[in-house]
């Protein structure tokens, strides 16, 4: 039978309680559809930090290359200096295996309240493409002085011709496979060298896709569209910090961090790409079984879908939209649905077929 080897990092809090929602509901779209997810787990993260001084060994990537994808929870602990999680392990993993795509889809979905009141489910569907290896979150820089009177702080952005070329065709190719609009988020009115940079070199590759409609906005009136007009948005291509915080909007529109599902991808398939929820660990709600398992199943989904598991991967996620549409919905989208209520729902639907 075809198998699969996935690295399963649960990571800490919440992630520790959603990531075995999301291998419940894989495990039986693989026995539905025959094939066979093979899991290897790494306790690694915060709490391994505190334990262990460490976020994840020194071999840790050279580990994770040896597998097929990643599936990822979340990191991050009330008692761990905030400032290590992303430099410690997230980026790591992104850069390490050259992960240069961050890709977050965004929709409404019919029976989940979206706190925006004139969008219809169903009109709102767009991914944004978040450039993932480079960009502002270069660890490049400096506190100078910090206690004196005479304190400064410096941090350099990197932008690559190469680096944002590649981002640029990944988000070419997609748009033809969907709605054939590319929106290249920036803020080159004020930022007049790295992102002045970025336009002119997108606008090179967008001269390739004609049949692809272009077009750029800047990130403060984008943000303001999410709430106005998402509707208009198709694919989304943006740099490293603006899709940071762009996808959290996102996943707001949508009703809520628990629904928004990510994945780090490395298109070439030199390397696993890794497959997370966009949110955090959630220390204000985790070990309480409310956490919304939803990001992690479909994240999962996003994971079968890179490894070819098509079928699989819609299937759940029309699971996930029947359950959602019946009205199932745990705290955070204002229901009263446990964690693992939550997943059960998806499961009856996913076998009903
Ligand atoms: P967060 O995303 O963990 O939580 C923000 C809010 O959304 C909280 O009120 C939380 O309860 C809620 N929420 C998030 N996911 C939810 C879910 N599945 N179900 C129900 N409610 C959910 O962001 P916050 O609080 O800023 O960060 C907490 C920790 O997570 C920090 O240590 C931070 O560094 C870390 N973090 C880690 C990320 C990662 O591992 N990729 C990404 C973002 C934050
Ligand atoms: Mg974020």
């Amino acid at each position: 039978m075809q198998t699969w080897k996935i690295a399963v990092v649960p990571g800490d809090g919440i992630g520790k309680e959603i990531v075995p929602e999301g291998i419940r509901v894989m495990d039986e779209a693989a026995r539905l559809l025959h094939f066979r997810l093979q899991y290897d787990y790494y306790p690694w993260g915060a709490e391994h930090y505190l334990e262990h001084g460490e976020f994840m060994p020194a071999d840790g990537l050279q580990r994770l290359r040896e597998y097929d994808a990643i599936y990822f929870g979340a990191i991050g602990h009330p008692d761990v200096d905030d400032t290590l999680p992303a430099i410690r392990y997230t980026f790591r993993v992104r850069k390490g295996l050259q992960q240069y795509v961050n890709f977050r889809p965004v929709r409404l979905i019919p029976g989940v309240p979206s706190p925006l009141r004139s969008a219809n489910a169903g009109d709102v569907d767009f991914v944004v493409v978040r450039e993932n290896s480079e960009g502002e979150f270069s660890e490049v820089g400096q506190i100078v002085n910090p206690d004196s009177e005479t304190g400064l702080a410096l941090q350099t952005s990197i932008f690559t011709r190469h680096g944002i070329e590649r981002i640029a065709h990944y988000a070419f190719a997609l748009a033809r496979t969907r709605r054939s609009l590319v929106t290249n988020v920036t803020k080159s009115n004020t930022l007049i060298h790295s992102l002045l940079y970025w336009d002119k070199c997108i606008a090179a590759v967008a001269g390739a896709y004609p049949d692809v409609k272009y077009e750029k906005m800047y990130v403060d009136n984008a943000s303001a569209q999410f709430v106005l007009a998402p509707e208009r948005f198709d694919v989304i291509l943006t740099t490293n910090m603006i899709g940071d915080i762009l996808s959290d909007l996102g996943g707001a529109i949508m009703g809520g961090l628990g629904l928004a599902p990510s994945g780090n991808i490395n298109p070439e398939r030199d390397f696993p790409s890794m497959f997370e929820p966009i949110h955090g660990s959630a220390p204000d709600i985790a070990g309480r079984g409310v956490a919304n398992p939803v990001s992690a199943i479909w994240s999962g989904a996003l994971m079968l879908r890179h490894l070819g598991k098509e079928k699989a991967a819609s299937r759940i996620e029309g699971s996930l939209f029947a359950a959602l549409a019946r009205g199932v919905l745990t705290p955070d989208l204002g229901g009263d649905a446990y964690t693992v209520q939550m997943t059960d729902a998806v499961l009856e639907h996913l076998i009903k077929g």
